[in-house]
């Protein structure tokens, strides 16, 4: 490995794509120099790839994360293509919604059963990347602090309302990760992608110990209140992360500390 191997990295304006951006722009991983593709560079599906060197690692970001969700297995397609052209390692960043959740912890080889439309085409989009791809790695991304839902929609000031479940009174309980963990964890990642070990066909990624929504929504000084009990509610998503800590050691997380991990970025980039 030299510091010139090249790192693409596709969905470069998303958010997780910006905050990586941004907080590797002092520290990028390690032997590795990364390579932005916003839709500017590549609109996927619409036009060619942009002509790069070949070899390196790609971290595939690009995909929908509202709207027309079933676009996500095509748009992984073209860049496990593209990656399959350069010879590049492909890791493709899916997500937690594969799992059916439930009381036990979800490991990597447990059966998918997603509940949601983006979680079924988080599992087309990991079914088509292996059929085109030789070797790519898969992440199961977690709740990132941030970029989820409940704090990046939500605003102290505002009411939030949360989901009842049936395991308490503080609502449903998610594996999260913060900004500034993220980015070192992915850094990690797709430096070793590289090396001889390798990172494995398939990797949760969060930190341990699930954080309870309510106690984020405290944490982050929001006021909320529960939403009238409906259908559908997921009550616990947790990843197990044995896998992920062999790889490299993550602090467990508490909502204070996902809360001060996203105030230390002070606004999103
Ligand atoms: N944020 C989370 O908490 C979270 C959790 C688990 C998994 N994930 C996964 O992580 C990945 C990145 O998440 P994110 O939060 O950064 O998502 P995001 O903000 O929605 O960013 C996705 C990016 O993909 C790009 N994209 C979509 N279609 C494209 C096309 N045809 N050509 C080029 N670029 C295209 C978008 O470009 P434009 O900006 O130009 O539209 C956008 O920049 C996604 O695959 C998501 O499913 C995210």
């Amino acid at each position: 490995m030299t510091a010139e191997t090249q790192l693409i990295v596709t969905g470069a304006q998303g958010r997780i794509g910006r905050l990586l951006r941004k907080l590797w722009a002092d520290r990028p991983p390690s032997g590795l120099s990364p390579l932005w593709l916003t839709r500017k560079e590549w609109d996927i599906g619409q036009g060619p790839p942009p002509e790069v060197p070949s070899g390196g690692v790609l971290l595939d970001l690009a995909g929908v994360t509202s709207g027309d969700f079933e676009r996500n297995p095509f748009l992984a397609s073209k860049v496990a293509d593209f990656s399959q052209q350069l010879g590049c390692k492909l890791i493709y960043v899916s997500s937690a919604a594969v799992y059916p959740g439930g009381a036990m912890d979800m490991d990597e080889d447990r059966a998918l059963a997603p509940v949601s439309a983006y979680g079924r085409s988080k599992v087309a989009a990991e079914v088509t990347v292996r059929a085109v791809a030789s070797n790519p790695t898969i992440l199961r991304l977690g709740n990132v602090a941030g970029a989820d839902a409940l704090l990046a929609g939500n605003r102290p000031g505002l009411m939030v309302t949360l989901d009842q479940t049936t395991l308490g009174n503080r609502g449903p309980v998610r594996s999260y990760i913060g900004p500034h963990v993220l980015a070192e964890v992915l850094s990690v990642i797709c430096s070793k992608a590289i090396e001889a070990k390798g990172i494995g066909h398939t990797l949760n990624v969060a930190q341990p110990h699930p954080v309870a929504m309510a106690d984020l929504l405290d944490a982050a000084g929001y006021d909320w209140s529960f939403r009238d009990p409906h259908d559908g509610v997921i009550d616990k998503v947790a990843l197990s992360l044995d896998r992920l800590q062999e790889l490299t050691p993550v602090p467990a997380a508490t909502a204070s500390s996902l809360v001060a991990d996203l105030c230390q970025l002070g606004c999103w980039p």
